[in-house]
């Protein structure tokens, strides 16, 4: 079966980034000039969904209106003759996405967030993705491959990552029985961590997980967890691991979000060439 259509619970009231993050969604934190959720939508449309499902809350209308046309600013850019930008300004919209918008009413949880996405979502399998851990893959990305995956073979999948022992209390951790996922806890302390190999935010699920999430109880930190709903699953349903190739960048802090636009500046070879030489001056 095909996945056509994905999730960002974008509700988060993104206070690592206080006070820019006051009047603006974190998920509009730049790297470089294209807003994260951008750069998540477009590995959306990369794996070939066309339907998103903005999950919001009051202060978050920047991210929907991003995704609108304006069309007085490509009025304005196109009487100047500014066809470059124009361009810039289009190409924010991949061809032939639909975007709804759903409101999560209180921060009750990841997995809540993901709840509040079921009336469109449906019977459908779909994916999740968090917009703060950017990806930067070789292809057509790490959605594409986790959906090829569900494609080929039926399984839904979560990208892993192995991160060291004393972080595991910051992510979902697994435990494995060969390439099949037995079991999911939630920021498990580092000496009861089932393992070291870490959530990170790229999911393939089934639509059963709305069943379970409406069941489970609030978990860690006293919220509805997505991580538990998935977990209620195991027995029922194949998950595996999908360790992805490239590199993740956790733009949930600070140093992440700046590594992030160091990288993608270097991908611009006039940005390159002019950061380099400032970089080493730095250094010195
Ligand atoms: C969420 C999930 C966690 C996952 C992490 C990945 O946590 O609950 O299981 O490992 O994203 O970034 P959060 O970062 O929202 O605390």
């Amino acid at each position: 079966m095909t996945i056509d259509v994905v999730v960002f619970p974008v509700a988060g009231l993104g206070s690592r980034f206080l006070p820019v993050t006051k009047a603006v969604p974190k998920e509009m934190l730049p790297i470089v000039d294209i807003p994260l959720i951008q750069l998540a939508v477009e590995e959306a449309h990369r794996a070939g969904i066309r339907d998103v499902v903005l999950v919001t809350s009051a202060s978050k209308r920047a991210i929907e209106d991003h995704f609108d046309h304006s069309w007085e600013l490509e009025h304005m850019l196109e009487s100047r003759g500014k066809t470059e930008l124009l361009q810039h300004v289009r190409t924010v919209f991949p061809p032939g996405m639909r975007f709804s918008v759903v409101r999560q009413p209180q921060a009750l949880g990841l997995g809540h967030a993901v709840l509040c996405a079921q009336p469109v979502v449906g019977n459908r399998p779909f994916a999740v993705m968090l917009p703060d851990d950017l990806i930067d893959a070789p292809g057509a990305g790490c959605l594409a491959d986790m959906v090829a995956l569900h494609r080929e073979t039926g399984a839904y999948s979560l990208a892993v990552e192995e991160v060291p022992r004393e972080q595991t209390g910051r992510y979902g951790v697994v435990s494995l029985r060969g390439e099949r996922i037995t079991g999911m806890v939630e920021k498990p302390k580092p000496e009861v961590a089932p393992s070291t190999l870490a959530v990170v935010g790229r999911y393939v699920l089934p639509a059963e997980v709305f069943t379970a999430l409406q069941e489970v109880k609030p978990g860690a930190g006293g919220e509805i967890q997505l991580t538990d709903g998935i977990a209620a699953l195991l027995g029922r349903c194949e998950f595996r691991p999908h360790r992805f190739a490239g590199v993740r960048y956790d733009c949930g802090s600070k140093l992440g979000h700046l590594m992030a636009n160091f990288a993608w500046a270097m991908k611009d070879p006039a940005l390159a060439a002019a950061l380099r030489p400032w970089i080493q001056e730095q250094l010195r």
